[in-house]
């Protein structure tokens, strides 16, 4: 398949990574694995699911001007991605290094992108820092795509919202005021202001009520512990 070899990047939660040459392209293949506690049924289900799913979103985000890596060859049956292969970081790990102005920008970039992905009824599933690449072009990428759909409920874009917001404060909280600012600013170069406000009550919402469940889990534990 590959016509270079296969280095191990990383493994993540659902993933192996592998840095690969495909038809002369520098690549990276995303291979899912086989879960032992999954039943067999079920563990080909996902695997194909998830990488359809995937693959799908990027090629169709592409072709709107999202920066996904463009996707080079897939297999659902194997639960298999090749796609080109970012040079650069995670903004998760070198956001920090950047001056605030720069920071701004980078959100502002990513809300607009992702405005265009919610504009065309796609959410992301797993909008967080972990998740976005700065290449060594200064360019953001946004990739796994694995949790994402399509959906017309506005509370799957405010997941998004919430999930990015909740991983800048966990990571970054002295950056996060300037970062949302961005973000939302970029937002709006395309979405109107009207569902601009919406979006933002439901981002409310959201967070409210995962207070509400983090609490209740809070209060279960510590009650299981004194019981
Ligand atoms: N196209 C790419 N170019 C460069 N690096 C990539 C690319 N795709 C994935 N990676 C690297 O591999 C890591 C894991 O990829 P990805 O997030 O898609 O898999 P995952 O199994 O869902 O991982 P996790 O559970 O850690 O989120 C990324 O954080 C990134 O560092
Ligand atoms: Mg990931």
């Amino acid at each position: 398949m590959a016509s270079g070899g296969l280095v191990e990047l990383t493994q993540g939660a659902e993933a192996k990574i592998y840095r690969t040459v495909f038809l002369g392209i520098p690549a990276v293949v995303k291979l899912r694995i086989s879960k032992p506690y999954r039943h067999p049924e079920y563990d080909r289900v996902f695997k194909y699911k998830r990488t359809f799913i995937e693959a799908r979103v990027m090629a169709h985000l592409r072709s709107l001007g999202v920066r996904a890596p463009s996707v080079l060859y897939v297999d659902p049956d194997a639960g298999l991605i090749v796609m080109e292969y970012i040079d650069g970081c995670r903004l998760s790990e070198c956001l920090s290094e950047m001056p605030v102005g720069r920071v701004a920008e980078i959100a502002l970039d990513i809300g607009r992108q992702t405005s265009i992905m919610h504009a065309n009824s796609i959410y992301h599933g797993d909008l967080t820092l972990a998740n976005t690449l700065m290449s060594s072009k200064d360019e953001v990428y946004i990739i796994d795509f694995g949790l994402s759909g399509y959906s017309r409920d506005v509370e799957e874009y405010a997941i998004d919202v919430h999930l990015l917001d909740r991983s800048v404060e966990l990571l970054y909280s002295e950056l996060k005021n300037a970062f949302m600012d961005g973000f939302w600013k970029g937002y709006s170069i395309n979405a109107s202001a009207n569902f601009v406000e919406k979006l933002k009550d439901k981002v409310r919402d959201v967070r409210l009520r995962g207070r509400y469940v983090e609490e209740r889990l809070r209060r279960r534990v510590s009650k299981d512990r004194y019981a």
